[in-house]
């Protein structure tokens, strides 16, 4: 943590004296009357007093080959384990075992972007097929066994989840890297889960345009040759089958057609081969505060039950809902609750191509009509992008929503009162879940049959969930005291990763060392979780999020890290120093802004932002484009030659930039404030009165570079 106690009390202060409650909204009785989970009892239940046996309510859903003997193994904290002894299968538990009852029932019905193009519809039995006959080839054409690690790069397309559930049928780890990620970030992370088989597509379409991805796939293995690992094979699935599309060759040797290998497969079937509760299931890479991305490793057992219970609770789903949740699969929200949550309970889930707004931002609300989708479920930026760019249009299209949900980053009031008002037409509940990569399912949120909701607070802790806000010295700061703190959980839970994969150290230093009194305690109790995140509780008991209290900044709800942009901007020839701030954006929520000096004999003629922002788009992915690359003289700095990032965010922000006199060149501040604040007003970029916590947010980001 960078941030000083100094700036933690004046962000406190500032947040609680601008505090203001949001009004309590109750479930309509037609939604509670229908929910999955109505009993209030279901909170004594979920009292600590039952704590670790209570989360056999949620592995009870599943089925599995042999019971665990133990529910929580504590002997090597903090790397819990669930359900000892338990073994199962993840592609059963989402496939077979629902074929006696729904062979014929869609899983996924997957819509293109281009609206003309016909929707796919994959029932349980030809999900099964399929899962099967990929299973075999990943088996017996690429030798794979339990335990290797796999790494795939795929848009949003129908043969994600079947390669991800062929890779479980066999106790393959998947590693799904985001389909918008770069070929270099993928390779990056071939190198660190060694994967010698990179799964991919040749083309997908993105805005109305057919986008080469195949050429993604030859960049990785270069990057992962330079890191030391070769891939074999390059599994290459057709956007159209039959028929590729990529301008990239295949590489003769290495790159197959998945179609092709198959047709050696019809009707192969793979028993599903039973895995221990705490085997490996997948890998999902997120941005630390280091350059290097995380490999959060989740279990098997421990994971799909969570994802299962919450998918049934939270999200509601019941076999004859039309869900969709409009979200990648290639971030952990896809994998939960695309794939994992609501196969396990049997859904009919919603898979779509492109982008919202595409071709006009009547789009979203077209397929909930046609399809009769009633759970819907994105993130604050999608809703933000609807709202400007379609107001009205929710209200042109006759669907009906009973359910809905908000992920990613904190909601504005406002936005929350479109998405229930407009969006939701007044009939649906809205759960607001709080969650991470790392907790691989809700942590904070509101059981929508029994909890009311309120406008930008994520609820209390989900069942079984106890979080608490600590202050820097470890102190719990108190409901209601109108206090931010770090928000940690105080028990461990079977959704929780095992480790960071390759780097258990860092897995311990990362979440658990600030808070941790005890490193050679075997007492749960004292192995509090570090979320990362800024908090605030109601004398209610509900969390608002504040946001990050590290160095990453969530784009639109996607996580960067400032070091991962710092250095992609620094492989600039011509850059001598470079940090990343967070700058407030209307839709995005938060933008990266980077900051540079140049080294001796460059200027700023040499088209500097267009290198690093070109860089940054290479290295890591359009996402993480910044908004502006500021180039100065010298950057604002401590004595001991640290940057102050938390400086230059103020500047970018338009906020106090505090007391500077401490700094080794204070001079500089108010020259690179002019530069960027007159650029900015000059251009309209000035930002709306921030809201006081989103200040608090940026005045304590990253105190130091
Ligand atoms: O800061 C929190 C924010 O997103 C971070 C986790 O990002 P990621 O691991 O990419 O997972 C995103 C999808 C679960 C958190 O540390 N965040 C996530 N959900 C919310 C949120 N902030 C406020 N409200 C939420 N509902």
């Amino acid at each position: 943590m960078t941030e000083s106690n100094d700036n933690m009390d004046v962000s406190e202060s500032q947040i609680a004296s601008h505090w203001r409650e949001e009004e309590v909204i109750e479930p309509k009785a037609g939604f509670v009357a229908q929910a999955n989970m109505s009993d209030p009892a279901v909170f004594d239940r979920f009292g600590l007093d039952n704590f670790p046996e209570y989360f056999r309510e949620y592995a009870d859903l599943l089925s599995w080959d042999q019971d665990w003997h133990t529910t929580l193994d504590t002997s090597n904290p903090p790397f819990f384990n669930w359900f000892l002894g338990g073994k199962l299968n993840a592609s059963y538990n989402c496939v077979d075992r629902h074929l006696a009852e729904a062979k014929n029932k869609a899983a996924f019905i997957w819509v293109a972007e281009p609206e003309d193009e016909g929707d796919r519809v994959i029932t349980y039995q030809e999900l099964y097929v399929r899962v099967n006959e990929f299973a075999a080839l990943l088996r017996d054409f690429c030798g794979l066994k339990a335990g290797d690690r796999v790494t795939l790069h795929m848009p949003m397309i129908p043969e994600l989840p079947v390669a991800m559930l062929a890779c479980a049928r066999l106790g393959v780890v998947h590693s799904q890297v985001f389909g918008g990620f770069s070929g270099n970030a993928c390779g990056d992370r071939i190198v660190d889960s060694e994967s010698h088989v990179l799964i991919t597509m040749d083309s997908y379409y993105r805005n109305g345009k057919l986008l080469d991805h195949k050429v993604k796939a030859d960049e990785a293995v270069a990057q992962a040759e330079k890191g030391g690992v070769k891939v074999d094979k390059v599994l290459v699935w057709e956007r159209f089958p039959g028929k590729y599309s990529s301008p990239t060759p295949m590489v003769e040797g290495r790159d197959y057609i998945v179609d092709d290998l198959l047709k050696d497969f019809r009707g192969k079937r793979v028993d599903p081969v039973s895995m221990p509760a705490e085997a490996p299931l997948f890998l999902m890479y997120t941005s630390g505060t280091t350059a290097k991305p995380k490999g959060c490793q989740h279990s098997t057992g421990g994971y799909l039950s969570y994802v299962a219970g919450t998918s049934k609770y939270y999200q509601d789903i019941h076999p004859e809902d039309v869900y969709w949740c409009f979200a990648d699969i290639g971030w952990i929200t896809g994998h939960s609750y695309i794939v994992y949550g609501p196969l396990s309970v049997q859904a009919t889930s919603v898979l779509y191509e492109g982008v919202p707004t595409f071709p006009d931002p009547g789009r979203p609300w077209r397929i909930a009509e046609r399809l009769g989708v009633n759970i819907f479920h994105t993130a604050p930026t999608t809703i933000r992008m609807l709202r400007k760019s379609g107001p009205d249009e929710p209200q042109k299209y006759d669907y009906h929503f009973k359910h809905m949900t908000t992920v990613g980053e904190p909601i504005e009031p406002e936005v929350w009162r479109w998405y229930h008002e407009v969006v939701g037409k007044n009939e649906a509940v809205i759960v607001d879940t709080w969650w991470q990569t790392e907790t691989g399912g809700f942590i904070g949120t509101t059981l929508p049959g029994l909890q009311a909701m309120k406008p930008g607070s994520c609820g209390p802790g989900a069942l079984g969930i106890y979080p608490v806000i600590l202050d820097e010295d470890g102190n719990e700061v108190e409901p209601g005291s109108g206090k931010a703190g770090n928000i940690c959980i105080s028990n461990p839970w079977p959704g929780f990763m095992q480790t960071i994969y390759g780097d258990p150290d860092r897995f311990v230093e990362t979440y658990f060392a600030k808070y941790n009194k005890n490193p050679n305690s075997k007492d749960w109790r004292d192995w509090p979780y570090m979320t990362g995140d800024g908090a605030m509780q109601a004398a209610d008991g509900y969390f608002r999020i504040v946001g990050r209290i590290d160095d990453v900044i969530n784009v639109a709800g996607h996580r960067l890290g400032t070091k991962e942009l710092e250095s992609a901007a620094l492989t600039v020839e011509a850059i001598g120093e470079a940090a990343a701030v967070p700058a407030y954006d209307e839709l995005k929520g938060r933008v990266p802004e980077i900051y540079v000096s140049l080294k001796p004999g460059y200027s700023v003629d040499d088209d500097i932002e267009g290198q690093v922002k070109r860089a940054i788009s290479q290295i890591i992915g359009p996402i993480a484009r910044p908004s502006h690359v500021w180039v100065a003289e010298d950057l604002p700095k401590t004595r001991s030659g640290k940057i102050m990032r938390r400086v230059i965010a103020a500047v970018s922000n338009f906020m106090d930039v505090g007391d500077t006199t401490t700094l080794a060149n204070p001079e500089v501040v108010e020259e690179v404030r002019l530069m960027v604040q007159s650029a900015k007003v000059k251009a309209g970029q000035v930002p709306p009165n921030l809201p006081k916590e989103v200040q608090a947010e940026l005045m304590r980001f990253g105190e130091e570079s």
